[in-house]
């Protein structure tokens, strides 16, 4: 076992304790303490690498050999990003209200700058009240990130390597004990951001709507740049206009407009790639009884090889 392995063994040991004992004087001395350790390289350890499943009709990972509208749009966004003159790294998706598509844009955006294999991006759920990601890459939703703020693990020990996108590496957003809130305003946060930056090309964080609870201005607080979702059957255009007059104009990336009807600027369809059937009449009309409902609506993802 490396040194540097027993190390943050060791201090994993330290850190887990009951919270019911811990004081308010032990948890801030938990928290200094925390806040000075050392940073260690989690490529140095032992990362878990998980392979993803995904339904059917998930609107996650537009990359692989349907070439979508879709992906060449994220493509773009990805290009916008990294020529931003402010050169932000550490990104925080949020949007007006809910279900307006924000975990899905993080995660796509996360997995489009995973695209490029030199590069080490990491997608980290901070919305711990709402936490969907672990649900859509089908992850065990702890550990994750509230278990690091709470000092029961560290953050390297809650890092997941998605096995088809070597590049991603994923945070679920773990259970909080305390209300996100207390979690998220802790000098933890803001070195764990400290820390992502030190580790990864691009950092994406998945986060609760601006606006809603405190959770958005602390998350943003800590990132460089933030990317606001709009989606047009959903986002009440009042709202949203309050919403993109509150943000600081230096930290506005821009917005991304999700789940939007095709524009005649678009590429043509000679520019479009669909997915084809290569399956006779009959193998579509009478699907393999072997073939149990999941299988048939799932797809894996890294099936084929994905340009960047
Ligand atoms: N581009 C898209 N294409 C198809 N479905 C989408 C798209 N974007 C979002 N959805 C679907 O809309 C629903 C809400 O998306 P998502 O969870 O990303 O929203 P959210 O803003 O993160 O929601 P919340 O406020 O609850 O965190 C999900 O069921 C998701 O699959
Ligand atoms: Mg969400």
């Amino acid at each position: 076992m490396s040194r540097v392995f027993q190390a943050v063994k060791k201090k994993s040991a330290e850190a887990i304790r009951p919270s019911s004992e811990a004081t308010t004087a032990q948890r801030e001395a938990d928290d200094a303490r925390h806040c000075e350790d050392p940073p260690v390289d989690p490529l140095a350890l032992n990362v878990r690498s998980v392979a993803v499943h995904l339904p059917l009709r998930s609107p996650l990972f537009p990359f692989d050999e349907s070439g979508s509208e879709a992906a060449e749009q994220y493509r773009m966004a990805r290009t916008t990003i990294i020529q931003h003159p402010g050169n932000p790294r550490v990104l925080v998706v949020s949007s007006a209200g809910t279900r307006e598509g924000k975990t899905i844009t993080a995660a796509n955006l996360a997995s489009v700058f995973a695209l490029k294999s030199d590069w080490r991006v990491l997608l980290v759920d901070a919305d711990l009240r709402r936490s969907m990601v672990h649900t859509h890459f089908r992850l065990s939703r702890t550990p994750g990130l509230a278990e690091a703020l709470q000092g029961a693990c560290h953050l390297e020990d809650v890092l997941i390597q998605v096995k088809q996108f070597p590049s991603l590496y994923v945070i679920p957003a773990g259970e909080p004990k305390v209300n996100p809130t207390e979690l998220l305003d802790s000098c933890r946060w803001a070195t764990a951001c400290d820390r992502f930056r030190g580790y990864f090309d691009y950092v994406v964080v998945d986060s609760p709507p601006v606006g809603a609870v405190a959770d958005y201005d602390l998350i943003q607080a800590s990132c460089d740049g933030v990317i606001l979702v709009a989606r047009p059957d959903q986002t009440k255009r009042k709202c949203f206009l309050e919403v993109l007059e509150g943000i600081p104009r230096e930290k506005l990336i821009g917005v991304l407009m999700n789940c939007v009807e095709k524009w005649f600027l678009w590429k043509q369809p000679r520019y479009r790639y669909a997915y084809h059937d290569v399956r006779s009449d009959s193998e579509k009309a009478a699907p393999k009884e072997t073939d149990g409902p999941d299988e048939l609506s799932r797809r894996s993802i890294g099936r084929t090889p994905i340009s960047p």
